[in-house]
């Protein structure tokens, strides 16, 4: 069996596959982190997307100042690759998850956690303190996108007395993730409505202080808002996940801010009537919840999915001269890169066309 190794031509291999352009990702990485540089705002990229301590460990070395990670099986995945300033951005409720993180704190200390309700910063509470450890909190704030965090102002002050009776607790920041908004295609609205979440975020914050508790980290922001987030006095740090490979769903709200650095790569395994061709990737490489991924450089060309395993590509003669044979390769673009990346054992690094590295998605699947 062919086994892939470095500096082996793109033509080796075989498909489907993830695709990453080294250089276009590594020019993403340089152009957010100069995006932040002379600011006093941390970045803590999400590590939702990438899933992979290879790349945790390159954005560290890059300026991040920390990750996030969604889940606690994705916290125990990056600390065990030695990530240690990790905080988990969902909530953590329920025995085997609440188990789960007390025994990643004995090992691994600086893990912070989110929580939106006594219910679930006192179930915390109770576990941490028969372990006889402590945690780092953030109480989570709904600031418009009506996901978990409870309501800013006199909701958030309220849990946080709620908790200063709870001793293996320590409140030191508010998060506040205004997903909603990441993917408005008008800037100016973007930014408008981002100014607006933010000020309930800060404001919250200071109220926090002014009652007495040390809020060190304001912590908010995705890939669309970041660098607004950061104009905005008061927060601290942002969370952009997607910008290290982007997709299309991304590419069309934003513009060419960050480059598509990731592909699925896929064969033509079948040309059964014409202007319509067949390739290996279906539902099971491609996700498809924010639309239908891209053919790269074959405009006129359109992907649907045709069941787990296949794909249809079907063109216009009118606006495509490019005729397909069986065996051609075709690379597209996903349409959301998160959910993609998750159905992938296996990032194929290329660089100039020859294999550079392959990384494990080690967090692959870890969703609870
Ligand atoms: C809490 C939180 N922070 C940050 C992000 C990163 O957002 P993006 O991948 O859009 O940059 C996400 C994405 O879902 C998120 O849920």
């Amino acid at each position: 069996m062919y086994q892939p190794q470095p500096g082996d031509p793109l033509a080796a291999l075989d498909t489907p596959a993830m695709i990453v352009d080294v250089q276009l990702m590594e020019e993403n990485i340089a152009r957010l982190m100069a995006r932040f540089q002379g600011t006093s705002v941390r970045v803590r990229p999400h590590l939702k997307t990438a899933k992979s301590p290879e790349l945790a460990h390159r954005l560290l070395a890059a300026g991040a100042s920390g990750c996030c990670v969604a889940k606690v099986s994705e916290a125990e995945v990056m600390a065990q690759a030695g990530v240690e300033d990790l905080l988990i951005t969902s909530e953590i409720v329920g025995h085997p998850k609440v188990t789960r993180l007390v025994n990643l704190l004995q090992q691994h200390p600086h893990i912070k956690a989110v929580v939106d309700s006594q219910t679930g910063a006192q179930a915390l509470n109770t576990a941490l303190e028969e372990a006889n450890l402590h945690l780092n909190v953030l109480i989570e704030l709904n600031v418009g996108q009506n996901r978990c965090g409870v309501a800013p102002g006199e909701d958030t002050l309220a849990l946080a007395q709620q908790m200063q009776s709870m001793s293996h607790l320590h409140l030191i920041g508010v998060q506040g993730y205004e997903g909603h908004l990441q993917h408005i295609h008008d800037p100016l609205e973007r930014a408008q409505r981002c100014r607006q979440a933010m000020h309930l975020l800060t404001t919250t914050a200071a109220q926090l202080r002014t009652a007495g508790f040390p809020i060190e980290i304001v912590t908010t922001g995705g890939t669309g808002t970041a660098e607004i987030c950061t104009q905005c006095e008061g927060v601290t740090e942002v969370q952009p996940g997607s910008f290290l490979f982007m997709d299309t769903d991304y590419r069309n709200a934003l513009g060419p801010v960050y480059a598509n650095a990731l592909t699925i790569l896929s064969t033509v395994i079948s040309l059964p009537v014409p202007n319509r061709a067949i390739i290996d990737a279906g539902f099971k490489s491609l996700s498809t919840d924010s639309g239908m991924p891209e053919p790269q450089g074959l405009p006129g060309f359109h992907y649907q999915p045709a069941g787990d395993e296949h794909g249809i590509l079907t063109w216009d003669n009118q606006t495509s001269t490019t005729q397909l044979t069986i065996g051609d390769r075709i690379a597209l673009y996903p349409s959301h890169i998160d959910t993609t990346i998750n159905l992938h054992d296996t990032y194929y690094a290329y660089r100039n066309g020859l294999l550079e590295a392959i990384w494990p998605v080690a967090a692959r699947g870890k969703v609870q």
